[in-house]
């Protein structure tokens, strides 16, 4: 097996996938090698799912990049992850600038959530429901969900979510929450106070967008210590940034990190997959957002294999 996705399952993960956008799937030699399921075995759209796509307008709903992402991943037989419900970011401006008072907030966080899942019911694997609801200094976001809701928004949007695919895992996902930090404690507090609650939640996923030689420590105890709190964890969004040029020594280095972040994964149970954030470096988010950063992919620009391909092989195998 040469396919990351088939090692992995191979090692008992249950996927290895990478993100995707819509926009590159005119790129037939880029979807030739994303539509390998040994390579594989999961998608996620990197932006078609959210809010401002998928309804721009209130009670408005538009499934054409998103059905355009469940489809491939239908008819490639790969698992498909939902992303997202509820975020601060890419929200119409109906929503974040609405002055909506609390019980029209909440239906319109239940009618976007519902109709959102319901729509993929049986065909996701598992939901990013709420994304990113912390700062990082560990507060809570002062987004319009939580200035008008409190906290009570994650308990809303988790439960439209499993009653509109009972069979879908529920995730909140965020970054910075791979290693110790003031914002993992506040994850792990909220997990605890939502499982008390009875509220579903199934995972959390962590992010995974890291700089080459700057890794947190603790990744793997950190995993696992979100699992004793009685859910499963997924990597999401893995990617390992670099201060542009990159060196063979950069590469090296990334290649090391990129098996440091799969086998902590590898070696905790409870952890069940890891999806990158795009898979070559043609298409990732990262040079749009961090000037002179970039090469954060496993991939090369045209598609070629780095070093980090071998290092999520090793971590794997670790
Ligand atoms: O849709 C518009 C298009 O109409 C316009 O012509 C074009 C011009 O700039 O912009 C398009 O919107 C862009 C959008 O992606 C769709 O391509 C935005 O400018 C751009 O900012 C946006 O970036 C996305 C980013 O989320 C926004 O926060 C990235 O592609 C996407 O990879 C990234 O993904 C996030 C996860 O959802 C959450 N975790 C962090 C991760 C990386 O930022």
């Amino acid at each position: 097996a040469t396919g990351l996705n088939a090692i992995a399952k191979s090692k008992g993960k249950l996927y290895f996938g990478s993100a995707t956008d819509n926009p590159e799937l005119t790129d037939t030699a880029y979807v030739k090698i994303l539509s390998d399921n040994t390579m594989f075995g999961q998608i996620t759209p990197g932006n078609s799912m959210k809010w401002d796509a998928t309804e721009p307008a209130r009670g408005q709903f538009s499934w054409t990049g998103a059905d355009q992402i469940a489809n491939l991943a239908k008819g490639n037989g790969q698992l498909l992850r939902g992303h997202n419900c509820v975020w601060y970011s890419q929200l119409p401006s109906w929503v974040s600038s609405g002055n909506f008072d609390s019980a029209t907030l909440t239906s319109i966080i239940q009618t976007h959530c519902s109709t959102l899942v319901g729509r993929y019911k049986g065909e996701v694997y598992s939901w990013d429901v709420v994304n990113e609801p912390f700062n990082d200094d560990g507060t809570w976001r002062t987004d319009v969900f939580y200035n008008t809701l409190g906290t009570n928004y994650v308990n809303i949007a988790l439960q439209a979510a499993r009653t509109a695919d009972p069979a879908a895992k529920l995730y909140i996902n965020d970054y910075n929450i791979e290693g110790p930090s003031a914002k993992t404690t506040s994850m792990m507090n909220l997990v605890k106070s939502l499982k008390a609650a009875n509220v579903p939640l199934d995972g959390i996923g962590l992010q995974g967008h890291f700089i080459v030689g700057e890794l947190p420590q603790g990744i793997e105890d950190n995993l696992r210590a979100f699992t004793a709190l009685g859910v499963e964890v997924a990597i999401t969004e893995l990617d390992i940034r670099m201060t542009l040029p990159s060196t063979a020594a950069l590469l090296a280095q990334q290649s090391k990190d990129y098996q440091t972040v799969i086998s902590a994964c590898q070696a905790v149970e409870g952890c069940v997959g890891v999806t990158i954030w795009d898979y070559t470096d043609k298409y990732s988010w990262v040079p749009q957002t961090f000037s002179g950063q970039g090469a954060a992919c496993p991939w090369d620009q045209n598609l070629v294999e780095k070093p980090a391909f071998q290092g999520i092989v090793n971590g794997f195998n670790s």
